[in-house]
């Protein structure tokens, strides 16, 4: 009896051990993996029923005095061996030409409110140099400065987007700087631009009043933001039929309690709020290595990704409280992937960039041009060398990341009318997240071109779908890919194409529109006349 008690406790115990493993196995299954999947998806595109314009700065990019994102990605000099135009590196000019880069954001960051505009002009010899505290500790020797600044834009083609430094810097000094920037007379400032080599004025519309303001930016309560951004945007005047966009310093992720007091205190003082959304661990401890990963981490990442809809939806619900006319735009102006520094790299922020980065990308800008109502501008962080770069260097050597081709990819929409998509697809788990395993979005451009950009997640299974597009005669279509062998697939120095764009023929007009079968792990753009 006695054994037997022991037998039947000891069997009990085997009981709940297994019980416990396969509670915690079923618990992997819905952690992990994907749920039950059909392989078959669905995409109803309202092609004559679009009426918002995409925003062209959706497709924004941001460059901060950070790492070696300016300092060697894109200024090296006129006296560096590699070869540059004026100081700008020939080989990154001519890569982010291609994007037909909207906007540009800059100097920070974090480091725009200890940036001192007036350090950075005149004769490079004579610039003093600072201390970059918030990003190393390395000198800054202000050589990349306001002018170099305004002349990259010009040779981008791009919308310059200023940082002003309102946590350590004065009203006079924003002030000075858009005076130097804009002034067309004989003012102050319009003159010490001339003696620096500028005859004209620059166009500058966007400006930031701050960064980050409740942190790196001054650490500030919304309340007392709010009174300083009333106080420094009255001096930020439009000289000579500059018009000015004045962006308030937003929330950061969830904190709505940011967006209400600024709706509330500043309203229509600001033509822009901004938000920052980082698809990130957290800000303590490990961010998980940008290579190494496996489906589960990949999988969480695209449901953290994608909770930057939600986000928005919540912020843009409070706008709409205050501003039902959607007169203020909401311009997330930091956002992507944040992960460790690179092991080996002397360069702060500097990441590589794998297959799971051009899915955030596809994602995150898919759900901005269905929001692209409220949201006016979005500059991925960073353009070169910093978090979900674009584009990574070192010394003479230049590569182009997923995100790049993306972005590339993606660029047709800027400008054109967003078209309503409704999707039904299988679902992707992670933890207590249930998230389609699609995504995509439509739009129309002006010749009446049709671009769809569709991503399946799915690491593993691929997608039949099928598009209705009822009353659309389609002429021809053609498609490029982005997929690789792996979601980890990166590219290197050494073997660039890893991850490269390829023309995709696999979609076949129907009756009723397209049928696509859609490989696992691919981001494609469909272009259809
Ligand atoms: O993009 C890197 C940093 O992230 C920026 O400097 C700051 O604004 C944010 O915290």
């Amino acid at each position: 009896m006695y054994l037997n008690i022991i037998n039947w406790e000891s069997k009990i115990k085997s009981n709940i051990i297994h019980m416990k493993k396969t509670f915690l196995a079923f618990i992997c299954v819905l952690t992990f993996s994907v749920s039950a999947q059909t392989g078959i998806s669905k995409i109803t595109i309202q092609a004559d029923k679009g009426t918002n314009i995409i925003n062209k700065e959706i497709y924004g990019q941001f460059a901060e005095h950070l790492g070696t994102c300016i300092y060697g990605g894109i200024w090296v000099g006129e006296n560096s061996p590699i070869p540059n135009t004026k100081g700008y590196r020939n080989d990154v000019l001519n890569a982010l030409k291609e994007l037909h880069i909207p906007v540009l954001r800059w100097p920070g960051g974090c480091f725009a409110d200890e940036y001192h505009w007036m350090d950075g002009i005149g004769p490079r010899e004579k610039r003093p140099k600072m201390v970059n505290n918030n990003w190393g500790g390395v000198v800054e020797d202000n050589s990349f400065g306001t002018n170099e600044f305004f002349n990259l834009c010009e040779m981008l083609g791009c919308e310059p987007y200023l940082s002003g430094n309102v946590g350590s810097g004065t009203v006079e000094e924003l002030a000075k700087w858009v005076e130097y920037i804009t002034s067309a007379g004989d003012s102050p400032m319009a003159r010490i631009r001339r003696q620096n080599g500028r005859e004209n004025p620059w166009k500058l519309k966007y400006i930031g009043v701050g960064n980050e303001s409740w942190g790196c930016g001054g650490s500030m309560t919304p309340e007392y933001y709010s009174d300083l951004y009333r106080r420094y945007s009255t001096y930020c005047r439009e000289y000579d039929g500059n018009k000015l966009f004045k962006i308030a310093s937003g929330a950061s992720d969830y904190d709505y309690k940011w967006t209400e007091t600024l709706m509330k205190n500043v309203g229509n003082r600001m033509q822009g709020v901004s938000l920052h959304y980082y698809t990130c661990k957290g800000w303590n401890g490990s961010k998980g290595s940008a290579t190494k990963f496996d489906t589960s981490e990949y999988l969480w990442t695209m449901g953290k990704c994608l909770e930057i809809e939600d986000v928005v939806k919540k912020h843009i619900a409070i706008m709409d409280k205050y501003d039902p006319q959607q007169k203020t735009g909401l311009m997330v102006d930091e956002w992507g992937t944040w992960w460790d520094q690179e092991p080996g790299s002397h360069s702060a922020l500097y990441q590589q960039n794998s297959m799971r980065d051009a899915f955030v990308a596809a994602l995150t800008l898919n759900i901005f041009n269905k929001y692209t109502e409220r949201v006016k501008m979005a500059n991925i962080a960073q353009v070169v060398n910093v978090l979900q770069a674009m584009i990574l260097t070192d010394g003479p050597k230049m590569v182009l990341t997923p995100s790049y081709y993306v972005f590339n990819m993606y660029k047709v929409h800027m400008g054109a009318t967003n078209l309503p998509i409704d999707i039904q697809c299988d679902s992707l788990v992670s933890g207590d997240k249930k998230f389609a395993s699609v995504s995509a979005s439509a739009s129309k451009d002006s010749k009446g071109t049709i671009h769809i950009t569709l991503a399946n997640i799915d690491p593993d299974k691929e997608q039949k779908i099928e598009i209705d597009m009822a009353n659309v005669k389609i002429t021809k279509v053609s498609g490029t890919i982005l997929t690789a062998k792996t979601i980890q697939s990166y590219n290197t120095f050494d073997n660039p194409n890893e991850v490269a764009p390829a023309a995709f023929n696999g979609a076949k007009t129907t009756k009723k529109g397209l049928a696509i079968t859609v490989p696992a792990k691919a981001i494609l753009s469909i272009e259809i006349q």
